[in-house]
């Protein structure tokens, strides 16, 4: 037991956790109880509104320690004053986070203690909301949440399913033990510290004229999730972002390029000093034959474009002699595992992660689903939103990464020596 509560980072964690109001205000009583049993110390501070779903004697009593509520209670200020318990903290997890606590974290306000608290605390911060689909999807809360992350707050979930309006969708409180286990994610050791990661993202414009291009729908959620996945991870990240509409995430070092010439150029100018390529850029596959110096007009007829193949870069980057390991991806609407695994093997790729598109799946969802395939076999990973399941996908590059690495000796060995050992690898793939 000591020793799972020593793996888990949790144990000794002083915990303060912030309860908004909202009908999942309940499980957070199941959260005490289960922080406390994976070591860590909790104080409970809750809102006004919080107050109202569950009183704060219930959580006195789980906390075994006094639960504050007010800003302007003279005895709870005197036994541990609003500024000492925020330094106190070593983590705030707020759970449920209400659409209107987010909004007013968002916002920097500080009209209530639990809002005080986290304006007053240096604590990373965990929020764990839950709300109506509808409130959730709102471009309101998701520009604040945007915010937050971009400030550092790790959002656990929500999760999806049904909720207390008899309504099914994302938005839900995930499950006590899912949070004590994400919070135990946040906290222990970093697979990939010291690590370089080299991320692309998002779609390419290929000029036809000065304002016509031709783009493809992908968003550059997945990448930019993969970014902060692989950051939060402890790398060292480059994310090199084609024409997209999304917040750095925290720590991330961005280059924007809009082309796939210029995508090519800046990830090649960079691979050889990395540890991990992940390609999750959708590049174009095509560029027009040669961009027009001024706008196209109409001719009554049909307009014909000629066009030329752009460049692989990922196959430029596992071509080159000193490499870093190498991931892909694989946009798919049929055959996902077998077209995914001869895209492993003709682009020579270390592994890639497949997912289906189309009919609200992949480029413009939130949630997605990957097949992840190496030369050793195929591993599923759940249906999740993008940040999750870029967390997953993060720690099963990483576990991989330390094979190859191992297994390849120093990455500063020569690319031959390198595709010696690998030899070895290939064959067993070709007898399966
Ligand atoms: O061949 P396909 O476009 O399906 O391959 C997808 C994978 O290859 C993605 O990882 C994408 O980033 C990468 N790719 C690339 N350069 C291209 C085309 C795709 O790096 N020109």
């Amino acid at each position: 037991m000591a020793q799972l509560e020593a793996r888990n980072g949790l144990a000794g964690l002083r915990v303060l956790l912030g309860v908004s109001g909202g009908i999942a205000a309940y499980k957070a009583c199941e959260l005490v109880r289960r922080l406390r049993e994976a070591g860590a110390e909790v104080r409970v501070v809750l809102t006004e509104n919080a107050a109202r779903f569950v009183t704060p004697l219930t959580f006195q009593a789980l906390s075994g320690q006094p639960v504050r509520s007010g800003l302007w209670d003279e005895a709870a200020e005197a036994a541990m004053g609003h500024l000492e318990l925020a330094h106190w903290a070593q983590h705030i997890v707020i759970a449920p986070a209400s659409a209107d606590l987010v909004a007013r974290l968002a916002h920097g306000f500080a009209d209530d203690l639990l809002t005080t608290l986290c304006l007053a605390s240096t604590a990373p911060l965990a929020i764990a909301p839950a709300m109506n689909l509808r409130m959730w999807a709102h471009a309101a809360t998701q520009a604040n949440v945007a915010t937050l992350r971009g400030r550092g707050a790790a959002f656990l979930g929500p999760g999806e399913g049904r909720m207390a309006e008899a309504e099914s969708g994302l938005g839900r409180l995930l499950e006590p033990h899912q949070i004590v286990a994400e919070l135990a994610a946040l906290r222990g050791p970093k697979a990939l510290t010291g690590k370089r990661v080299l991320v692309s993202a998002g779609p390419t414009y290929e000029d036809i004229d000065p304002v016509r291009f031709i783009g493809n729908r992908s968003s550059g959620r997945m990448g930019f999730a993969v970014a902060q996945a692989a950051m939060e991870q402890g790398a060292s990240v480059e994310l090199v972002a084609g024409p997209v509409h999304l917040q750095t995430p925290a720590g991330v070092a961005r280059v924007d390029v809009r082309s796939a010439r210029d995508m090519r150029e800046a990830v090649l100018a960079r691979a050889q000093h990395s540890d991990i390529y992940i390609g999750a850029a959708a590049v174009g596959d095509f560029r027009p034959h040669e961009v027009a110096a001024h706008k196209l007009k109409k001719t009554g007829g049909a307009l014909t474009l000629s066009l030329n193949e752009n460049p692989d870069i990922l196959a430029a980057v596992a071509a080159l002699k000193q490499r870093p390991y190498v991931v892909g991806f694989a946009a798919e609407t049929q055959n996902i595992e077998g077209y995914a695994r001869a895209k492993l093997e003709r682009k020579k790729l270390d592994l890639i992660a497949a997912n289906k598109v189309g009919e609200g799946e992949g480029f413009d969802a939130c949630q997605n689903e990957i097949l992840l395939i190496s030369r050793d076999g195929a591993e599923r990973l759940a249906r999740a939103d993008k940040l999750a399941l870029a967390r997953q996908l993060v720690e099963r590059i990483a576990e991989k990464y330390a094979d190859w690495e191992s297994s390849n000796g120093n990455r500063k060995d020569t690319g031959r020596a390198r595709s010696k050992a690998r030899a070895p690898r290939r064959t067993r793939m070709r007898g399966k």
